[in-house]
């Protein structure tokens, strides 16, 4: 069995999880569902990042008294933790920065790189912006404003610890020039490279306690704690075993995937495989950096207060509508608008009209026709023959049912390319053209017809491709909406575990017993009405 091992951000703790926190978890989850279909043995890892200044001043402003900060993040944890069981995000490992492992495994790791020779003490001038948690150089500053967030920087002159990260520079543009599935999408490779252009400049790695103290004490100087994200990228390899548990290390590392928003590309892509690297150890497998979900042309975030509520969003309606939406809607790596009018329109059209139409249809037809039993296969062998009258119509009700059988069982091979490689839209257009041509065959073959002209052969063959369909539409749509292919499954009267059925079994075709009973319960997705809602 193959290890495949995918991690989100550690999400900062200073206030409640936006729906821009709760993308990257579904994208995940989708990823690690899929592997696991595949027969992967999949390690997902998220958690949280609780040390430092922006959480500091978070607990502070919450009436919390200075070094009261673990009793602030400890009441947070729990919001994610919901949160994600919520939305059904099935995650294997919750990792916390406060985590007395992940703090061991920070200060190892200063230790031996200061003791290699890659930490030295100078005197910084510059800027820090402090939303970011991020140090600039007076060249990158655009006269003391963040070139990220464009929010005023703080002017620091103090005396810290630095990283030898200049070192490093030309390796790594040869890394990830020979590398090129390092960093993704493609032209997020091509930013990387571009900032590379410029001289790197050692990295920052500490404060000073006098103006910071809720950090990891640098093991060697008690006066300093350890910069934010030299500790929360050292997560990736301290929640895989480094260096406690060095078999479980060995088995998951390099992480296949780390994925992020574009926010943190430069951290990922070149701060952390940077620190790798001086430590010895492989860089990760690969870096995917998703776009923003934007509100009224800004970035949705906590500091700009136009964030939209995960919790609402899916109370409102439902969780599998809501995940469906995000990774339907804007291809996973681009920016995009979320907006409510836009999921009503989603949710309406795709999952009531089409995918909630057919199985209702379906199954209707199946108890009308068959007393709610799958039909026998003989039928299916008796239609083959032509007809002398009507010839026509057999013949092209034969080829749009070999049509929607060959695109039906297509569809495994098209998700083994799409899913993997975070291709999202692609994978669920993919399957909404399958039921668009089950819904289109309905239409065309006229069951009611077929029923009244007494034609049970023909009948019985459109129900059993109709339901061979939905069945293969239920292994698809597992990994994005989980409770909804449970339903499907469960009305389509499968006993096995959606959860522990092999994607594989997509490919065959014909694994519907006869006879066995459908289990027709509820409507699926029950349409909104717009016309109330305005
Ligand atoms: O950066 N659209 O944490 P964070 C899409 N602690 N995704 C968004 C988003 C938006 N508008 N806003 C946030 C940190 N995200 C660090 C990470 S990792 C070792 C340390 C998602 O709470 C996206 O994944 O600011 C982004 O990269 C992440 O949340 C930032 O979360």
């Amino acid at each position: 069995m193959n290890k495949f091992y995918i991690t989100t951000p550690l999400y900062y703790v200073n206030s409640k999880p936006h729906i821009g926190h709760s993308y990257t978890q579904i994208a995940c989850d989708v990823v690690s569902r899929f592997m696991r279909q595949c027969g992967h043995d999949v390690f997902f890892m998220t958690g949280t990042d609780e040390h430092g200044e922006k959480i500091e001043k978070a607990a502070l402003e919450r009436g919390g008294k200075p070094g009261e900060e673990k009793k602030f993040v400890d009441g947070i944890v729990p919001v994610f933790k919901d949160l994600w069981k919520k939305l059904d995000i099935n995650y294997d490992y919750f990792i916390r920065t406060t985590d007395a492992v992940h703090i061991n495994t920070v200060r190892s790791i200063l230790a031996k790189l200061h003791k290699d020779g890659h930490i030295y003490k100078k005197e910084y001038k510059g800027w820090f912006c402090t939303p970011c948690e991020t140090f600039w150089s007076e060249k990158q500053s655009m006269d003391g404003i963040c070139p990220d967030c464009k929010r005023p920087l703080e002017k620091l002159d103090e005396a810290n610890y630095f990283f030898r990260i200049s070192v490093y520079q030309k390796w790594l543009v040869d890394y990830i020039n020979s590398n090129p599935g390092f960093i993704r999408p493609d032209f997020r490779r091509n930013e990387v490279l571009g900032f590379l252009k410029e001289e790197l400049l050692d990295l920052c790695i500490s404060r000073p306690k006098s103006r910071l103290s809720w950090g990891i004490e640098i093991p060697f100087d008690k006066d300093y704690v350890t910069y934010v994200w030299f500790d929360a990228l050292i997560n990736y390899v301290s929640g895989a075993g480094y260096p406690h548990d060095m078999a479980a290390f060995k088995k998951l590392w390099p992480a296949d995937c780390h994925v992020i928003g574009k926010d943190i590309l430069r951290h990922h892509a070149v701060y952390w495989p940077i620190m790798c690297q001086a430590l010895g150890i492989e860089p990760p497998g690969s870096i995917f950096a998703h776009g923003w979900w934007v509100i009224k042309g800004e970035k949705m975030s906590k500091s700009k207060d136009n964030v939209v509520d995960p919790l609402e969003m899916a109370a409102k309606y439902s969780v599998d509508p809501y995940r469906y939406f995000l990774l339907r809607e804007v291809q996973f790596g681009m920016d995009g608008t979320f907006s409510e009018e836009a999921l009503v329109t989603r949710y309406n059209s795709d999952l009531a009209n089409d995918l909630g139409n057919l199985l209702s249809r379906t199954l209707s037809m199946v108890e009308k026709y068959f007393g709610g039993k799958v039909p026998g296969v003989r039928f299916f062998e008796r239609s083959c023959s032509s007809r002398s009258q009507d010839e026509i119509f057999y013949r092209k009700f034969q080829n749009n049912c070999d049509n929607m059988k060959e695109k039906a069982v297509a569809l495994g091979v098209e998700l083994e390319k799409s899913i993997p490689n975070f291709d999202f839209a692609g994978a669920l257009s993919k399957i909404w053209e399958v039921i668009n041509i089950a819904n289109k065959l309905i239409e065309d073959s006229k069951p009611w017809a077929l029923a009244k002209e007494k034609k049970p052969d023909e009948l019985a063959q459109l129900m059993i491709g109709l339901l061979e369909t939905l069945r293969i539409i239920a292994i698809s749509v597992y990994p994005f909406m989980p409770g909804t292919a449970k339903n499907i499954w469960a009305q389509l009267g499968m006993k096995e575990d959606l959860g522990k059925v092999r994607f594989s079994e997509i490919k065959a075709w014909g694994d519907l017993k006869e006879g066995r009973k459908i289990n027709k319960s509820n409507v699926l997705f029950p349409r909104i009405d717009t016309t109330k809602r305005k």
